[in-house]
């Protein structure tokens, strides 16, 4: 049974009642919850709402997790916490957080926003011609589809993803569910950034080690291996990560998502793409995704290496063209 003002007493933000708060469009639908744009006191929130609560543990260990990332750069801020009670005495809670203007998440971005390419097979050739080899037919005729996201904008996306895992390590919180659906690529005064949402299966952890998990958090083929054994650690995180960069670079991996092995071997085609375009990249990007969570580099490290290939291959460039 959900007591709402032990609820109130307990949550670490500010309580409002909000039967007269105006909802606006819906931004995202999630596993657990829809999320709204919503308008309380003149200010927009995303207000993440979850129907008819019956317990409150759940919701308490996000609110947690969000009260750790207060102040931070690249997680989404939660302001405070509203209720709603129906005549029929069920409660709705809604998590008031700042309203990230976005074309949906990452996810979205790449399917809807991003530039793609119609391309027709004609005489052994794609007409028009493709510059790059991320090209996926539709299964039905001889239409093709080039993703044709700008090299520069893919490096400037994945820097900004890959600084989000890194803050949030910083701050000793493992995320357990990182995946496009997961990231909004915020549109800012003139830049981008992407943040990361969804602190409902994360964990505060004080060891690099793994650590026992009562639910088996993440999603199937973002999902590390031994998140499939219920035990998680940072370095889960960096798995989750590099397939999330590889689907980013590819615009499309799952053609058959169903289990572990089967997603590996669709993200493991996608990376040898990234690889046949850049070695260095590919190699970070498959230790990152290596099976051995030992093997994989942390997120510190991710982000200089990443930081190394790119600055070094703009310098390349610059030089080309001197
Ligand atoms: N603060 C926000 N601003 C804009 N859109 C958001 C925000 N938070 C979440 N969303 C959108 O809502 C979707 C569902 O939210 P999420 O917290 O991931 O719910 P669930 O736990 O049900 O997966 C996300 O995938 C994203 O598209
Ligand atoms: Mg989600």
């Amino acid at each position: 049974m959900f007591d709402l003002e032990t609820f109130c007493l307990n949550c670490p933000f500010p309580t409002y009642s909000c039967k007269d708060v105006q909802y606006g469009k819906l931004l995202g639908e999630g596993g657990n919850a829809n999320v709204y744009c919503v308008k309380m006191n003149n200010t927009k929130y995303a207000a993440k709402v979850y129907e008819n609560v019956s317990d409150s543990d759940d919701l308490g260990h996000e609110l947690e997790i969000a009260k750790c990332l207060k102040g931070s750069k690249y997680s989404v801020q939660v302001h405070g916490v509203g209720y709603i009670i129906h005549d029929d005495e069920t409660t709705d809670i809604l998590l008031l957080m700042e309203y990230l203007v976005s074309h949906g998440d990452l996810y979205d971005y790449i399917q809807n926003i991003a530039k793609w390419v119609p391309l027709y097979w004609i005489n052994n050739q794609y007409v028009p011609s493709s510059t790059n080899n991320y090209i996926y037919n539709n299964g039905e005729d001889n239409i093709y589809w080039s993703y044709e996201m700008p090299e520069l904008q893919k490096v400037k996306i994945t820097r900004s993803m890959i600084k989000g895992v890194q803050e949030l390590h910083s701050n000793r919180i493992i995320h357990g569910d990182i995946k496009t659906n997961n990231m909004v690529l915020q549109y800012k005064l003139k830049r981008q950034i992407v943040k990361l949402v969804d602190f409902g299966m994360a964990y505060s952890s004080e060891t690099d080690d793994l650590i026992e998990i009562v639910y088996k958090c993440g999603t199937v083929g973002y999902r590390a291996p031994e998140q499939d054994d219920y035990t998680m650690c940072y370095r889960s995180d960096i798995y989750s990560l590099g397939i999330t960069i590889i689907e980013v670079w590819n615009g499309d991996i799952w053609i058959n998502k169903n289990d572990f092995k089967g997603c590996r071997k669709e993200a493991l085609a996608g990376l040898r793409k990234i690889e046949r375009n850049n070695k260095e990249f590919g190699k970070l990007l498959r230790d990152s995704i290596s099976l051995n969570y030992k093997k994989r580099p942390t997120a510190v490290k991710f982000l200089t290496r990443f930081n190394t290939i790119f600055n070094n291959d703009r310098k390349c460039k610059k030089n080309l063209q001197a």
